[in-house]
């Protein structure tokens, strides 16, 4: 790649992650449709998936008895990569897909480690995006820290589905409370222990009662507040699910409204338990009856086909251009888009072929499935180098259909990256053609001056639009770097981000997230 060229190449993922995409539902009491997907850059273990299912199994008896006999768990499917060898218990998914579940599977986040957590950006109330567990926390005897799995996954449940937040607080483990006694952040305040300070010297700890300022009354900073192993109080799981008495939120009754914590600050002093009480969720269900244990939950397994893919790119005259400020032509970018999207983005074993077009389009390869550099290779000297001609995105269209079918795939879920710079008026006379194919179409607008109908396009097959690029913080999969998307996925231009601004507004609901690509 062209080093200049890391400014200015930017790749978007678009996690259409939200409460509408989940197929999250809730049917008489038990959950249905919840999808727990593994990262494909996590390496296959055999271990993973029974420490998954017997998550679910111990969450969904625990979340029971939590919700006065309310909620559990009834179905889950598991989504295996495409990386990991097929099996034939394996299912092929129908919706479910990475970008789109509940609960991943991925490595560490850079800012938690292998604590599990959920990434909610939302109001007191609202739904998360998604739960995030690591390996590590899947596979590793970690019952001292956390408490049973299962716990875990109720309490990050509780963010997930209901927008409730933390009871404690790390960066204000203590509070002078209204009596002027020195309290831990907690809930409940029936929660007792002991402040301690760990002092190290050399290789041997000790641990100390705290001792007090004599100013301001408060604990000495690194007073960390340890609750006994043995408790009467059944509250709170957001606080501390680990504690073996605790067994339900925290209530109107038991609510601590004076601890400097996430849920007082973000619910309005609210308890969990209320605002729970409040959700959608809770007004559609009603206790079961009897005393029965509710049936244990049950796991389909899926594992996704292998994806098909038709790069579709304009070398039209228009593709000369060059912008003031950038020396290098559009045709020179797209051609760098679409190298950076085969090395990086497209998976071992998807099928990829390549399209090129001005007026007329041109078949350069057919699918060939894309194992090792050679494959790369084949399909990135074809690339477009002598840009002229007029524009026909549909013909650029209908070949890259014929080269899927030639192939003997089907266009129906499969996918094509068109690039262009969208000078064509003429796009929705084939609207009716893509419509039928089935095909997935991500569009990504290389000029100022991209056509109104590329958008239609994509909106039209559920792909994605690179004019829509807006910056946001961390997202998932910034972890692991680019080295996974699927579907969900464009390549996106810094040159048009102005653009972008004004058409991202337009889908709100979309969180697009921005990575600066890293050097290779
Ligand atoms: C979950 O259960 C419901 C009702 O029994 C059923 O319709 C649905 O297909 C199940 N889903 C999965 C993924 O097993
Ligand atoms: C529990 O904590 C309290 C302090 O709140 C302490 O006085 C008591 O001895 C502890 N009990 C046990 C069993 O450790
Ligand atoms: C890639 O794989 C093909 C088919 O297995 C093989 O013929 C070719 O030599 C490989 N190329 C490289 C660079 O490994
Ligand atoms: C973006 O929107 C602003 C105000 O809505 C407008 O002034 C500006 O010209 C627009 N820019 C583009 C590139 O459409």
């Amino acid at each position: 790649m062209v080093p200049g060229l890391q400014v200015l190449l930017f790749l978007t993922l678009h996690l259409l992650q939200n409460t509408e995409s989940s197929m999250v539902h809730l049917n008489s009491n038990g959950y249905e449709g919840v999808v727990i997907a593994i990262n494909p850059s996590v390496p296959e273990d055999e271990r993973l998936i029974p420490s998954i299912k017997e998550m679910v199994t111990q969450a969904s008896t625990y979340l029971f008895e939590a919700t006065e006999r309310r909620f559990y768990f009834r179905n889950v499917s598991i989504l295996v990569p495409i990386t990991w060898k097929s099996k034939t218990e394996y299912l092929t998914p129908k919706q479910e897909s990475y970008d789109q579940a509940d609960v991943i599977v991925a490595d560490p986040h850079l800012q938690h480690g292998d604590d599990p957590y959920t990434l909610q950006y939302g109001q007191c109330g609202d739904r998360g995006q998604y739960i995030h567990f690591t390996p590590n926390f899947l596979l590793t005897d970690n019952l001292g820290i956390y408490g049973p799995r299962g716990r875990v996954f109720v309490h990050e449940w509780a963010h997930l589905r209901w927008g409730v937040f933390d009871e404690y607080n790390m960066d204000r483990p203590f509070y002078m409370s209204r009596k002027n006694t020195v309290e831990a952040t907690r809930c409940s305040t029936d929660i007792t222990g002991t402040s301690v300070v760990r002092e190290c010297q050399g290789g041997s700890c000790v641990s100390r009662r705290c001792r007090r300022d004599a100013k301001t009354g408060m604990q000495e900073p690194k007073c960390t507040f340890i609750p006994n192993k043995s408790q009467t109080a059944r509250g709170s799981i957001m606080f501390m699910q680990s504690l073996d008495s605790v067994v339900e939120f925290c209530t109107e009754k038991t609510h601590n409204v004076e601890a400097p914590n996430l849920q007082n600050k973000m619910c309005n002093l609210r308890s969990t338990w209320d605002v729970i009480k409040a959700s959608a969720d809770f007004q559609n269900a009603s206790p079961m009856t009897g005393t029965e244990a509710p049936p244990l939950p049950t796991f389909s397994l899926l594992k996704s086909r292998q994806r098909v893919v038709c790069l579709v790119l304009d070398k039209s005259g228009s593709m000369r251009l060059v912008r003031h400020y950038i020396p290098i032509t559009r045709l020179t970018l797209m051609n760098q888009a679409a190298e950076l999207y085969l090395i990086q983005i497209i998976e071992k074993e998807s099928l990829v072929g390549l399209v090129t077009f001005d007026s007329t389009a041109t078949i350069q390869t057919n699918l060939i499935r894309i194992i090792n550099d050679s494959s790369y290779l084949a399909i990135s000297t074809k690339l477009p180098q002598y840009p002229n001609g007029g524009t026909s995105i549909c013909n650029g269209l209908k070949k890259g259909f014929e080269a899927i079918t030639s192939s003997d795939q089907s266009t129906s879920g499969s996918e094509i990256v068109l690039l262009t710079d969208g000078e064509d008026n003429r796009i929705s006379s084939c609207f009716q053609e893509v419509k039928h194919s089935g095909a997935i179409i991500h569009t990504i607008a290389l000029g100022p001056s991209a056509a109104r109908e590329l958008e239609t396009l994509s909106d039209m097959t559920v792909g994605e639009q690179s004019l829509q690029c807006r910056s946001r913080g961390m997202d998932k999969q910034y972890s692991t770097c680019g080295q996974y998307r699927r579907k969900r996925h464009v390549l996106c231009y810094h040159l048009d981000s102005k653009k972008a601004r004004n058409h991202s507004s337009r889908s709100k609901r979309k969180k697009l997230h921005h990575l600066r690509f890293p050097g290779r």
